[in-house]
């Protein structure tokens, strides 16, 4: 397909060129170092939804030792041309590949978590990624976290990025009980001539919702760490917030 062709139902997952238009090819310095702080160095790393690699090419530069996945061949595609030094397979977060093998840590950076829009299968995935770690290995998670779960209807993001847009809306409520939220979403992004879309359920969780999470998977008490602001901690995300990364480690 030539890139004039790309239209607006095009799908955003499958045109990594695309999505790095508007994302960027490659985490900087600060988010990298931000993942990279969790692990000691060296590490051999789980990135699930991986998408082409953006943040676990970062971390292979940086001398972890990484495998990848995501439900996107083309995005699979496009992270090993990236980061040849990684290891990457299409594979599903509710049952992720590299089955035989174990890891000092995991990751799932940017909402991929999130279109888990259900919480049988978000509990799955945890689970698989729980059971892939060594004793003590730490399970980040980037997440739309907010207090009032219900609030999210309705909400929009956007931003401009050199030479183009980028939309996500939070569209009508699927499902809610108060532990989470799972809303329709339409992510559209814009570069130059070229536009693409994706649609689909993200669920939003309650700080309980997220606790509820990791106590089923096994791990320890949530920690919060807000994305952007690379150095905050809390037990509770902010009360704005929208987006965090939730850490919990397997026993010992
Ligand atoms: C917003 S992108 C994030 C990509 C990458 N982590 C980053 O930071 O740029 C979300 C990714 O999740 C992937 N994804 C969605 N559902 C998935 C699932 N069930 N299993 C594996 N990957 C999934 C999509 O294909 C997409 O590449």
């Amino acid at each position: 397909m030539s890139p004039a062709a790309v239209t607006d139902d095009a799908s955003l997952y499958d045109h990594p060129d695309i999505y790095e238009a508007a994302f960027g090819a490659i985490a900087d310095a600060e988010e990298t170092a931000f993942y990279g702080g969790f692990f000691a160095p060296g590490t051999r790393l789980l990135v699930g939804a991986c998408g082409a690699g953006r943040v676990s090419c970062a971390l292979s530069d940086s001398g972890y030792s990484v495998s990848g996945f995501d439900l996107s061949g083309e995005m699979i595609r496009r992270a090993a041309e990236n980061d040849p030094a990684g290891r990457y397979e299409a594979g599903d977060l509710v049952d992720p590949p590299f089955a035989n093998e174990r890891f000092g840590g995991a990751l799932v950076p940017l909402l991929g978590f999130a279109e888990l829009g259900d919480p049988a299968s978000a509990r799955m995935a945890l689970a698989a990624l729980a059971n892939r770690l060594d004793g003590g290995g730490a399970i980040l998670l980037e997440l739309p976290v907010c207090h009032d779960v219900r609030s999210v209807q309705g909400m929009r993001e956007s931003f401009d990025f050199d030479g183009g847009d980028y939309r996500f809306d939070y569209l009508d409520a699927a499902e809610s009980n108060g532990y989470f939220t799972a809303v329709h979403f339409e992510i559209r992004v814009r570069s130059g001539e070229r536009c693409a879309r994706r649609a689909g359920k993200l669920a939003v969780y309650s700080p309980e919702g997220v606790a509820r999470l990791f106590e089923d998977a096994g791990l320890s008490e949530p920690r919060y760490y807000a994305p952007g602001e690379f150095d905050s901690r809390c037990a509770e995300p902010p009360p704005d917030c929208l987006r965090a990364v939730a850490m919990g480690r397997t026993a010992r």
